[in-house]
């Protein structure tokens, strides 16, 4: 009994100080993400992605990206909200990072490209540069 106690105490010790490692690294590094995305992107280029934006994407994702445009409801697939959060965790060199929003430029990007059941394709209809517009302008609804 003694020691069914003593090990319940090991892992609440041990659970404190992870919870004391996340909670401190977490938003820290989150003000970074903001900084690496946010801050660098060219104003010109949101501009333009908010125009693409309004005129390809809201009609299904709605004004601020929450999923809720006027075709919404039509669709047999919810489109997703742009806006969602999940806690990622990943690695860049020796460091864990943890990501905050769930689509990455990355993620944008390639499912702009390549679009999915009700998500239609994007590839032929943009060209490089108006992918990275339209991901810029959705970084400033991520990071207001
Ligand atoms: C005709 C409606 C429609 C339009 C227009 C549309 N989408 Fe979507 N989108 C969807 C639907 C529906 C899904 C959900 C598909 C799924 O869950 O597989 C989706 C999913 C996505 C996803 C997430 C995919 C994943 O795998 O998680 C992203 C990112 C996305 N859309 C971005 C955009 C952007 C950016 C535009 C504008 C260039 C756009 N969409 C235009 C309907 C649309």
């Amino acid at each position: 009994m003694v020691q069914a106690n003593q090990k319940a105490g090991y892992f609440f010790v041990v659970g404190i100080l992870i919870l004391m490692v996340v909670g401190c690294s977490g938003p820290m590094n989150i003000k970074e993400d903001k900084q690496k995305y946010a801050d660098k992107l060219d104003p010109a280029s949101v501009q333009r992605g908010e125009v693409l934006y309004q005129n390809q994407c809201q009609l299904c994702h709605g004004e601020s990206g929450q999923g809720d445009g006027p075709k919404a409801k039509e669709l047999s697939q919810k489109p997703v909200n742009l806006m969602e959060r999940g806690v990622h965790i990943t690695r860049y060199g020796m460091r864990a990072i943890i990501d905050f929003p769930h689509y990455s430029p990355e993620s944008l990007e390639l499912r702009m490209k390549h679009g999915n059941d009700s998500m239609p394709t994007f590839k032929d209809r943009f060209t490089e540069q108006e992918l990275k517009d339209i991901t810029n302008y959705i970084l400033t609804l991520l990071y207001p």
